[in-house]
C-alpha cells in the first residue's frame, strides 16, 4: 500500500481493538472497505465493538506468543492473507521504582506494551511474506520519545516500541513490509482517565482519538519503513526526526 491507496479489501489485525485508539482505528477502516479483525483480552468490549462496526473478534492475550499467531491465523482464515497489523494493545504501567515498584506491575507492562509488539511482528511476517508485503505500525507514545520522570517504566517500554521498529523497519522493508511506530501525546481514551483532570487543571491539551487515527490511518499507508510519528496537540501528525550519534573519532597519536 502506497499514499493515496485505499484500504478496500485490505485485512487489517488490530490488538487492543476493543477500546480507544485501537476501536476507532478499526471503525475508520471498516468504513473504508477492510476487513478489520479486532484482537483484545476484553472479550465483551470486542465483541461488541466488533459487531457494532462491522468486524470479526478474537480474544487475544499478547503477553502470549501463541494468541497472536492464533490472531493472525484467524485473520487469514477468515479473509484469505494479512495486510496490516496495529500492534497497539497497551496499558498505563502503575508502578515507579525502588519504594513504588512492584515487580507484578511491572512485568505485566513491559510484557503487554513491549513483549506484545514484539510477538505481534513475529506473527505477522510471515503472513505478509506470503502475501508479498504489508505494513505494520506499533502504537509507541510521546513516552517513547521523551523523559516521563513521573513514570519510568513506561517511557522505558515505549522507549523499547520505538528502538524496535526502527532497527526491524529497514531490515523488513526489503521484503515489503513497513514497520513503524506512532507516538501520541496525551489522548482522549480511558488510559487517561486516572489523571485528566489534573492535565486539564494544568491547561495539557488533550488530542481527540480522531486526531490520533488520522496519524495511524497515515502511517499505515505509508511507504517508509522504520520511522516513528507524532501526534501532538494543534499540529499535523509528523515525523518524529531523530538526531544521529556521533561518529567515531581516531584515537589522539
Ligand atoms: N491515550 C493516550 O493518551 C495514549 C498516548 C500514547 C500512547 N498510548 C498507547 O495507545 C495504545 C492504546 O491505548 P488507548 O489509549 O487506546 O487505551 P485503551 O485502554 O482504550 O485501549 C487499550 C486496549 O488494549 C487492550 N489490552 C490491554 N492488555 C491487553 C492484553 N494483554 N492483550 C490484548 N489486549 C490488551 C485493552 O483491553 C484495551 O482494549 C496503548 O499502547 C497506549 O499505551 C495512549
Amino acid at each position: 500500500m502506497l499514499p493515496g491507496m485505499s484500504f478496500s479489501e485490505k485485512v487489517v489485525l488490530i490488538t487492543g481493538g476493543a477500546n480507544g485508539f485501537g476501536r476507532a482505528t478499526g471503525a475508520r477502516l471498516a468504513g473504508e472497505g477492510a476487513h478489520v479483525v479486532l484482537a483484545d483480552i476484553e472479550a465483551e468490549a470486542g465483541q461488541e465493538a466488533a459487531s457494532e462496526i462491522g468486524a470479526e473478534f478474537i480474544h487475544c492475550d499478547v503477553r502470549d506468543p501463541e494468541a497472536s499467531v492464533a490472531a493472525v491465523d484467524f485473520a487469514v482464515e477468515k479473509f484469505g492473507g494479512l495486510d496490516v497489523a496495529f500492534l497497539n494493545a497497551g496499558i498505563s504501567t502503575g508502578c515507579g521504582l525502588a519504594d513504588t515498584f512492584d515487580l507484578e506491575l511491572y512485568r505485566r507492562a513491559m510484557q503487554i506494551n513491549l513483549d506484545g509488539v514484539v510477538f505481534g511482528i513475529n506473527a505477522a511476517v510471515p503472513a505478509m511474506r506470503r502475501r508479498g508485503g504489508g505494513s505494520i505500525v506499533a502504537t509507541a507514545s510521546l513516552a517513547g520519545l521523551t523523559a516521563v520522570p513521573f513514570d519510568p517504566i513506561y517511557a522505558a517500554n515505549k522507549h523499547g516500541v520505538v528502538g524496535l521498529v526502527r532497527s526491524a523497519g529497514p531490515v523488513y522493508a526489503l521484503e515489503s513490509i513497513r514497520i513503524n511506530g506512532i507516538c501520541p501525546g496525551f489522548a482522549d481514551t480511558r488510559i487517561i482517565d486516572g489523571f485528566k483532570e489534573n492535565l486539564e487543571n494544568e491547561g495539557v491539551p488533550i488530542i481527540t482519538v480522531e486526531a490520533v487515527v488520522d496519524g495511524i490511518v497515515d502511517l499505515m499507508a505509508s511507504d517508509e519503513s522504520g520511522v516513528c510519528h507524532f501526534v501532538q496537540a494543534g499540529m499535523d501528525p509528523q515525523e518524529f526526526r531523530f538526531r544521529n550519534i556521533p561518529g567515531p573519532r581516531a584515537a589522539e597519536a
